[in-house]
């Protein structure tokens, strides 16, 4: 049986929402705090108000027992533990926006007043390193006018891949910890004492950094990839036989080295111009972290150069782009490598017909004047090229669709395809 915690989980976006769910699940007293009055509600009604695998039964089976969502901070004052989930949006010179982190903290602290327990401040979301101790700490100990011996502070980061969060919450390869005293440590690890995965602790600021650097190390392995693979096009070496005779090497592993598109999401570009903008801060030049973002910016652009070797001037030629999310099994759009190629067809003169399973609606907004299908077939109709921007599985069976097309030029930005006569953009 675990030890039953009372935790408020400060936002209830995608972060939020994952961890203070799984939470529940795990056997503790979860209260879900968002100033959407909307959001609040779909969460009591244990309606997910995002789109993630496996999300909706778990809140269905919590939400309105152990799990309960409000728009204000009166939970705090009974809390163990409060996980600051607010997002961190960029700044335009790709820095991290720390103002919703300071503006929780502010408000944890007022709420914390007359909590009569010793109770932790957890940072969750990606942070740049200082954060927790230069920030969310002095402005939490100062609103709530207490001691370090009465409020603890820790840096516990998520590694939540989108689609796969629950299963990632559920069973993480590691659990970092980081913090200044042991006694807030402590208290969050007793959280995880159901978990079956090793437990790391650090300090403080070192959490903050095992985070970017995790997300700069798998954003690499996907760039060297896409430059490994773009040296293979040209001496005619299928990339992925490649990485995997490299992959099985165990100090090298198997896991993202799929070439490609390359990387789009909330995370890895966001993550990676964060950590240059630090380390130029310190007065250093990233060199490998700049060149893992100018890869990336690359590979969209590679995708149009191919097709336009193929079908010469794309002027006033009808282009079907399969795929707009960053990845499959998902809406989201942060990010993702069909913006780019979109922009570019649309600068040509091409006229863009695009079909995803999901994402539609989001990348209407940002392109609301090209065609959209509600099949790829639709799409394919009569269209002079193709690109495939995304894996989704239902894209694997594509095949006879393509005999729709006006030409069957296929160029596969994601190596998803089964059926013949695709060019992949680097194998
Ligand atoms: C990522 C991290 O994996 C997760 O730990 C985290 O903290 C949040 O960011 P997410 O952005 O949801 O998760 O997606 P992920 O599955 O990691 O993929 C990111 C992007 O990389 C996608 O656009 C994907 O298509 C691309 N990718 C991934 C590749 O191009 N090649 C690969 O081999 C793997």
């Amino acid at each position: 049986m675990v030890n039953s915690m009372r935790i408020s989980v400060i936002g209830g976006g995608y972060v939020g929402l994952v961890t203070g769910t799984c939470f529940a699940k795990l056997g503790h007293n979860v209260t879900i705090i968002d100033v959407d009055p909307i959001k609040v509600q779909s969460i009591n009604k244990g309606q997910p108000p995002i789109f993630e695998n496996g999300l909706e039964d778990l809140l269905k089976e919590n939400a309105g027992k152990s799990l309960r969502a409000s728009t204000g901070y009166e939970s705090l004052g009974n809390a163990e533990l409060v996980f600051i989930c607010v997002g961190t949006p960029p700044n335009p010179d790709g820095s991290a926006n720390l103002m919703y982190i300071e503006s929780a903290s502010n408000s944890i602290g007022t709420a914390l007043k007359t909590n009569p327990h010793y109770c932790v401040v957890v940072v969750k979301r990606t942070v740049p390193p200082g954060t927790t101790e230069k920030i969310v700490q002095p402005a939490v100990l100062r609103a709530s006018r207490k001691t370090e011996s009465e409020i603890g502070f820790a840096m516990n980061p998520e590694f939540l891949r989108e689609g796969r969060a629950v299963e990632d919450f559920m069973q993480p390869d590691r659990i970092v910890i980081g913090c200044n005293d042991l006694r807030a440590g402590k208290q969050v690890a007793k959280v995880y004492e159901k978990m079956n995965a090793p437990v790391i602790r650090t300090g403080l600021t070192a959490a903050e950094m095992i985070k970017y650097t995790s997300n700069a190390f798998l954003a690499t392995k996907i760039s060297f990839s896409n430059e490994i693979g773009n040296i293979c096009k040209h001496l005619g070496i299928d990339v992925y036989e490649v990485m995997k005779g490299v992959g099985l090497d165990q100090r090298i592993g198997p896991l993202f080295l799929n070439a490609g598109a390359g990387f789009g999401g909330s995370c890895f570009p966001k993550d990676v111009s964060a950590l240059v903008s630090l380390a130029q801060a310190t007065g250093e030049t990233p060199i490998l972290l700049q060149s893992v973002l100018e890869v990336n910016e690359q590979q969209p652009h590679r995708m149009i150069a191919l097709l336009e070797k193929r079908l010469g001037n794309l002027s006033g030629k009808r282009i079907a782009v399969i795929g707009l999310a960053f990845k499959d099994n998902t809406d989201d759009i942060r990010d993702s490598r069909a913006i780019p190629v979109i922009q570019e067809l649309l600068r040509r003169g091409a006229s863009v017909a695009a079909y995803d399973p999901m994402a539609r609606p989001p990348m209407q907004k940002v392109f609301p004047t090209i065609e959209y299908g509600s099949s790829a077939a639709e799409v394919l109709r009569g269209s002079e090229g193709c690109l495939i921007m995304t894996e989704w599985p239902e894209f694997s069976r594509l095949d006879t669709e393509f005999d729709l097309m006006a030409r069957r030029i296929i160029i596969e930005g994601r190596r998803i395809l089964t059926c013949d006569g695709a060019e992949g953009i680097c194998w």
